[in-house]
C-alpha cells in the first residue's frame, strides 16, 4: 500500500502486490468473487496513482472503480456527484458494507455538516461524497486541503459536456482539482459513450494524461423488444400482467400529462404505480423515489427526469411508451433494468405518431440550425433501431462503435421472432402519389389519417367535405388494412422517403421520394405483426417472471422466507431491502442452503461486514425452514386479465380539426403533449 506518485505509475512501476490487495478488498468488503470486465484494470491503474477516464454502461459497475482505490490508498476518496437525492442512500449502502462513508451537500444542516467535516479531518472517512456546487466554495477547497485525499472521483462526468442533456455548469470548475492536487489521482466515470462526449470530458476536466478504459457496452441479461404501438396503455398492461406481475420497473413517457395518466391507469388495473416528473414538488418526488428504492415491486411512471445513478439492482423492466430522442438516451434508460445481472426486459411501443411528433418537436423547437440537425440525426439513429430487421443488440453495439459478439444475440425480439420483410415499392408509390395529387390538383396538404382514409376509399365526413372521393387515387389501397397503412407511413418517414411538416404534421415529399415514384428505388418494409407476437413467443421461452420463479419450485418458499426476513430487517433499519442483500444473493443462499457462517461467507454479495451483521439471522431462517415442511406448493400464480387484448382494432377516427389529431391509431385519442411539459 505504498504511496506511488502519478509519474511513477505512468512509467509503469506500479507497486506489485496492490493487485492481490485489490482483489482481497473486493471479496472481503463487497463479497464479490471476481471483478467484472475492466474493473480490475481501472482499479489497479488508479491505486497506482494514475488518472483514468472510464466508460462503462449503465449498471456496469463504475462505483467499485473508485470505491476500492478509496479503501486501498491512504486518505479519503472524494466523490463528486450531481445526484444529491441519492447521496444518503449511497452512504447507507456503503456503511452497510462497513465502509466509513459520509456526504456534504445542501440538504444538511450546519451541525450535520460539521460532524462530517470533522470526521474527514480526523482521517475517519474512507469515502466522502460532495455535490459539485460545493467545490466552487473556497471553504470547501480549504477543508479538502487540510485533510488527506486518496483519490478524486468525478461520477456522471458527462455532466461537464455542454451539449449534453445533463450539463451542470458547476462541473466546469472541476478542472481546478488537477491543478491544486497534482499528486492525487483522478478518475472520471460516465455511461455516455459517444466519441464527442468522451473527448469533451477529457478536455474540460483537464485530464490529458489520463488512461482511457472503455468497457463493453453489452448488457446481455437485458432483452430488447420494440412492438408496434396500437393502444399503448393496454399493451403495457398486457406486457406487465403476462411477464412482470409484481416486479419493480420504470415506464418512461415523454410528457408529464401522460406520466400521470399512465400511473393512474396502472393503479386502476391493480398495479402499484406512482408518477415522477419535474412538475411535481420536490417532496412528492423524493417520496416517490424513496418508495421505489425501498418497496418491492413498485412501478414508477416517469419522464427522463427520473433514474440517473439509481442503484436499485432488481429493476426487472424498463418500458417506453414514447420514442426516446436518441439512442444514447434509450440505452441509458433501458440500462437501469437488471443491474443484478438477472433476466430483465427493455420493452417499447412505437408508432407513426411518435415519428410525426418527434419530427414536429425538432422543426418547431428552439435552437439554431446546427442544433436541429444534431437532434434530427439522433432521431434518425433511433428510428433505424426501431425499424431494423436485424439484431437490435448488434445494432446498438455498432452504434456505440463496438463490435457485437455475434450477428444474432438470441435475446432480442428480432432474433427471437425474425421479422419478415416485403417489397413495399408499389404501396409506397400509392401513398406518395396521394400526397402528390393533393398538392398538385388541390394545393392541399394533409396528415396521415386523411391520406389513409383516401387510400382505403372511406367516405368519412372529412373526405366528403373536401371532395377527396373524386381523386383518382381514392380507394386504390384497399389491399392493406388501416394498421398496415400506418406501418407503411411510419416506415417511409423513418427511412426519409417522406417527411412531416408544420403544426399539424402534414405529409410532404422529400428529395428521396422521387426515386421511389420514378421506380428507380425499391422499398423494403418490415411486416407489421397483426398482434405483438413477440410478447407471446418470449413468454413461452421464459416463463420466469420473477427471480423466485427462476428457482426450482421446492426452493421458492426458501427464497420467500429469506425475502420476508430481509423486509423486516430493512424496515427496522430504515434502509432499502437491497442494502441488506440483493435478490441475486438471496437466490444463491436458497440454492446453496449454507449451514455455517463459513459456508454463508462464500455466497456472492456476502462480505465480511454483512456476514457479521446478518449471518446468524440468515442461518436461523434456514434452520427454521429445515424444521418445517419445505415441500409446500409454490403459490399458484394466476395470470390476471389475460383478456386485456393488446390490439384493440383502431376505431374509425373521430375526424376532428384540420388534419392533426386523426394521426393517432388507437381508440383513445391520446392528447398531444404540450412542449413545456416535456422534461428534456
Ligand atoms: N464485480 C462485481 N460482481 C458482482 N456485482 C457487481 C460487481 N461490480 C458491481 N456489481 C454490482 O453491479 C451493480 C451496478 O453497479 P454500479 O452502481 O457501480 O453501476 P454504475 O456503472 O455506476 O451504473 P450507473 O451508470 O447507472 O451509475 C451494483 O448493484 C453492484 O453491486
Ligand atoms: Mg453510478
Ligand atoms: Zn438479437
Amino acid at each position: 500500500m505504498s504511496e506511488v506518485t502519478e509519474r511513477e505509475a505512468v512509467a509503469g512501476t506500479a507497486s506489485a502486490g496492490s493487485d492481490s490487495e485489490v482483489l482481497a478488498t473486493l471479496r472481503r468488503v463487497f463479497g464479490y468473487e471476481d471483478f467484472r470486465g475492466e474493473q480490475e484494470a481501472v482499479i489497479e491503474h488508479v491505486v497506482a496513482g494514475g488518472d483514468a477516464v472510464v466508460l462503462m454502461p449503465t449498471g456496469g459497475g463504475k462505483s467499485l472503480c473508485y470505491q476500492i482505490p478509496a479503501l486501498v490508498r491512504p486518505g479519503t476518496g472524494v466523490v463528486v456527484s450531481p445526484l444529491i437525492a441519492l447521496m444518503q442512500d449511497q452512504v447507507d449502502a456503503l456503511r452497510a458494507l462497513g465502509v466509513r462513508a459520509g456526504f456534504v451537500n445542501s440538504t444538511q444542516d450546519f451541525d450535520e455538516r460539521r460532524t462530517v467535516e470533522a470526521e474527514f479531518l480526523a482521517g475517519e472517512l474512507d469515502v466522502l461524497y460532495l455535490a459539485p456546487e460545493r467545490l466552487r466554495l473556497d471553504t470547501t477547497l480549504d477543508l479538502l486541503s487540510r485533510g488527506k485525499i486518496s483519490v478524486f472521483a468525478i461520477d456522471e462526468a458527462h455532466c461537464v459536456a455542454q451539449w449534453g442533456h445533463d450539463f451542470r455548469p458547476d462541473y466546469l470548475a472541476l478542472s481546478v482539482l488537477g491543478q491544486r492536487w497534482p499528486d492525487v489521482p483522478r478518475i472520471a466515470l460516465t455511461a455516455t459513450a459517444t466519441h464527442a462526449t468522451h473527448q469533451e470530458i477529457t478536455q474540460r476536466l483537464g485530464m490529458p494524461d489520463a488512461k482511457h478504459f472503455v468497457a463493453s457496452f453489452d448488457r446481455p441479461n437485458i432483452q430488447y423488444r420494440i412492438v408496434p404501438k396500437a393502444d399503448p396503455k393496454k399493451q403495457l398492461l398486457a406486457f406487465l400482467k403476462q411477464e412482470h406481475e409484481g416486479d419493480a420497473g420504470i415506464v418512461y413517457c415523454l410528457s408529464r400529462k401522460s406520466v400521470e395518466a399512465t400511473a393512474e391507469f396502472l393503479c386502476r388495473n391493480g398495479i402499484d404505480a406512482v408518477p415522477y416528473h419535474a412538475g411535481l414538488d420536490a417532496g412528492t418526488r423524493s417520496a416517490h423515489q424513496a418508495r421505489f428504492l425501498r418497496e418491492d415491486g413498485l412501478v414508477v411512471c416517469a419522464t427522463i427526469a427520473f433514474g440517473m445513478g439509481i442503484d436499485k439492482p432488481d429493476v426487472r423492466f424498463v418500458a417506453h411508451l414514447d420514442l426516446p430522442k436518441s439512442v444514447e438516451g434509450y440505452y441509458q434508460e433501458t440500462g437501469r433494468a437488471g443491474r443484478d445481472g438477472l433476466a430483465s426486459t427493455a420493452w417499447m411501443a412505437y408508432g407513426l405518431q411518435d415519428v410525426v411528433q418527434q419530427r414536429k418537436l425538432i422543426n418547431s423547437g428552439e435552437g439554431d440550425g446546427a442544433f436541429r440537425r444534431r437532434a434530427a440525426s439522433h432521431l434518425d439513429a433511433m428510428l433505424a433501431l426501431c425499424e431494423t430487421a436485424q439484431c437490435r443488440r448488434a445494432q446498438l453495439l455498432t452504434y456505440f462503435g463496438q463490435e457485437p459478439q455475434a450477428a444474432n444475440c438470441g435475446n432480442c425480439d428480432t432474433c427471437l421472432t425474425p421479422p419478415e420483410t416485403w417489397d413495399g415499392t408499389v404501396v409506397a408509390q400509392k401513398l406518395l402519389s396521394t400526397v402528390v395529387r393533393l398538392k398538385r390538383e388541390r394545393g392541399q396538404k394533409f396528415g396521415a389519417g386523411q391520406i389513409i382514409d383516401i387510400l382505403l376509399g372511406r367516405r368519412t365526413a372529412k373526405v366528403i367535405q373536401f371532395d377527396h372521393d373524386q381523386l383518382s387515387v381514392f380507394g386504390i389501397g384497399e389491399e392493406l388494412s388501416e394498421a398496415e397503412w400506418r406501418g407503411v407511413a411510419r416506415q417511409l418517414l423513418a427511412q426519409g422517403l417522406m417527411a412531416v411538416e408544420g403544426e399539424y404534421g402534414t405529409l410532404v415529399l422529400t428529395d428521396e421520394s422521387a426515386a421511389v415514384l420514378g421506380r428507380q428505388r425499391e422499398v423494403r418494409l418490415r411486416k407489421e405483426a397483426p398482434k405483438p407476437a413477440v410478447a407471446r413467443a418470449a413468454r413461452g421461452e421464459r416463463k420466469a417472471k420473477t427471480v423466485a420463479a427462476e428457482l426450482p419450485p421446492e426452493l421458492v418458499p426458501v427464497f420467500e422466507a429469506l425475502r420476508a426476513w430481509r423486509g423486516a430487517q430493512a424496515k427496522e433499519n430504515g434502509v432499502p431491502a437491497y442494502v441488506i442483500f440483493h435478490d441475486a444473493t438471496l437466490r444463491e443462499i436458497a440454492l446453496q442452503r449454507p449451514t455455517s457462517i463459513a459456508q454463508l461467507g462464500t455466497v456472492g454479495g456476502v462480505g465480511e461486514k454483512k456476514l457479521a451483521t446478518w449471518g446468524e439471522g440468515v442461518l436461523a431462517v434456514l434452520a427454521e425452514l429445515d424444521g418445517a415442511d419445505a415441500g409446500a406448493d409454490p403459490r399458484a400464480d394466476a395470470h390476471a386479465g389475460s383478456g386485456a387484448g393488446a390490439d384493440s382494432g383502431p376505431d374509425a377516427g373521430a375526424g376532428a380539426g384540420a388534419s392533426g389529431p386523426d394521426l393517432w391509431a388507437g381508440g383513445e385519442a391520446e392528447p398531444e403533449p404540450e412542449p413545456e411539459e416535456i422534461d428534456w
